[in-house]
């Protein structure tokens, strides 16, 4: 018994590390940098003539930045989502009371508290189930319960749906996006499709009741992602113009270093958080684009909940502090305390020690004269850029999206 224990925590590391916590949280600090980002200018989409040109730079300073951005929430199944909320406050730094208060200013709960009734507060759910693009893949459409048939309406995942794996919706506000414009609150996007704000602020919060079940289909019948469900953000633009994250690099913003944040990203047994934007990079021209993608992942791990359904959530606070946990004593309520909140945080293990990003900005100061060499953008001049999908996606399957 002693000795196969033993083989067991040798073929396979440390057994409680592996097989992750029920609770706790992971911590990250110095988050934001001074960020270069040009916004998409124009979308051609045919056949013949596919590209995004990009205009002038616009900069992002300051904590959290990229992570600034309206966010959108991602979903991808195998997952039930029972609720989902989502709060901001004007001042809050993790750990330091005072008597001010979360707001929350989204709310979806699919059976609220077994009542049957559907609870949805400034929440629109879309997903790429729209009309084909050669190069973008599908647009933005509101869809049915399954996740997957297009619909007119705005609608929200059935009850007790656990969508299959590689299937993945997003959550929006009800926020209509002014036309389309680089001067737009929502810049340039695709037509024809619902386009809406997500979720704002430097200083947010995003609440997830949830449970990722066993996808017991056989992996031979399905997609990408087998498996591997997640919770992530990025910047709301990124699905309102492709639905290839990790292709066609000036249509992506990823490359653009608007990044993304893996909440909740589980394989077979666990879940971890990681945070991937081109902090750290420090303008360094010739660093391997990948280091971005792998993203940094904050230390410890969390047990994936398949017959549990567990809350969760992540926190942006004003300081550049981000932390992300899984705790039994969270109340969606309209209005959370800052030491009901901090309390909560106590309450939780550390998972691991806080992970401090690596200051500094990615970019020098836009001018003429710098533009040249500025820039972590070593691929995007690739000339092999139409429905190019090979290198970079596979990073991505295997580490962002
Ligand atoms: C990307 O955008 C830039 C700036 O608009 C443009 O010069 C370049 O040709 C575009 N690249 C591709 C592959 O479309
Ligand atoms: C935010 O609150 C902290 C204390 O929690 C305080 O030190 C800081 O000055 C406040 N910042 C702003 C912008 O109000
Ligand atoms: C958006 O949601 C809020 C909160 O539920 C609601 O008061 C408002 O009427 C909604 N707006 C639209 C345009 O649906
Ligand atoms: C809905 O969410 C948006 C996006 O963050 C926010 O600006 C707005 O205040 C929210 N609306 C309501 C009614 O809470
Ligand atoms: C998930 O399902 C697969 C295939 O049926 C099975 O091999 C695996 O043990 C299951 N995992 C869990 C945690 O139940
Ligand atoms: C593949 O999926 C389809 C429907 O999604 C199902 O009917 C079929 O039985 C599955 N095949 C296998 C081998 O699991
Ligand atoms: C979680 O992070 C660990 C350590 O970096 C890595 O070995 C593992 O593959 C990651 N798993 C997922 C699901 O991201
Ligand atoms: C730039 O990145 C490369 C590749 O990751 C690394 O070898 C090099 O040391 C970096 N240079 C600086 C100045 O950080
Ligand atoms: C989930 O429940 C099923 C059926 O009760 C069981 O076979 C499986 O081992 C459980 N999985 C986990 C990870 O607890
Ligand atoms: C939440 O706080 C706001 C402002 O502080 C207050 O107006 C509102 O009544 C509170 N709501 C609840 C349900 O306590
Ligand atoms: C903040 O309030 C909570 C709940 O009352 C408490 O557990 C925590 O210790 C307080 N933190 C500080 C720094 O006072």
């Amino acid at each position: 018994m002693y000795y196969s224990l033993l083989l067991l925590s040798l073929l396979s590391g440390p057994a409680i590390a592996l097989s992750g916590s029920t609770s706790g949280k992971i911590q990250f600090s110095g988050v934001g940098y001074d960020f270069q980002y040009r916004p998409i200018s124009k979308i051609t989409d045919s056949s013949k003539d596919y590209s995004c040109q990009l205009g002038k730079e616009e900069w992002m300073t300051g904590p959290n930045a990229p992570f600034t951005e309206n966010l959108a929430v991602h979903i991808r199944g195998p997952l039930n989502l029972h609720s989902y909320a989502y709060y901001t406050t004007s001042n809050y730094t993790i750990g330091v009371n005072d008597t001010s208060s979360w707001s929350r200013q989204a709310y979806f709960d699919n059976y609220y508290k077994d009542s049957g009734v559907l609870s949805m507060e400034n929440v629109t759910f879309l997903a790429h189930v729209g009309a084909t693009s050669a190069c973008l893949g599908k647009g933005l459409s509101y869809f049915g319960q399954d996740a997957i048939t297009p619909a007119t309406t705005n609608g929200a995942p059935g009850k007790y749906m656990q969508p299959l794996s590689g299937v993945e919706y997003m959550i929006y506000s009800n926020i209509s996006c002014p036309k389309s414009s680089v001067n737009g609150g929502c810049g340039v996007y695709r037509d024809n499709i619902p386009a809406f704000y997500g979720f704002s602020g430097t200083t947010k919060m995003f609440l997830f009741e949830f449970s990722m079940p066993n996808d017991t289909v056989s992996s031979a019948n399905s997609s990408n992602y087998y498996n591997q469900p997640r919770i992530w953000l990025s910047s709301d633009s990124l699905p309102r113009v492709t639905s290839n994250y990790g292709s066609q690099y000036n249509c992506s913003c990823l490359f653009e270093g608007c990044g993304s944040v893996d909440v909740f990203a589980a394989d077979s047994t666990i879940m971890n958080s990681t945070l991937s934007s081109f902090q750290g990079l420090n303008g360094n021209t010739t660093a391997d684009i990948a280091s971005m993608f792998n993203g940094v992942t904050g230390n410890g791990q969390y047990a994936r909940p398949f017959n549990t359904t567990v809350k969760g959530g992540i926190i942006f606070d004003t300081a550049g502090n981000v932390v992300t946990f899984i705790s039994d004593s969270l109340e969606f309520e309209q209005n959370i305390s800052f030491s009901d909140i901090n309390a909560m945080l106590n309450s939780v293990p550390s998972l691991g020690d806080i992970t401090t990003l690596k200051a500094g900005s990615s970019l020098g100061p836009v001018s003429s004269t710098t533009k040249k060499n500025a820039g972590v953008r070593a691929l995007s001049n690739n000339p092999l850029w139409i429905c190019w999908t090979t290198v970079i996606t596979t990073f991505l399957h295997v580490f962002v999206l």
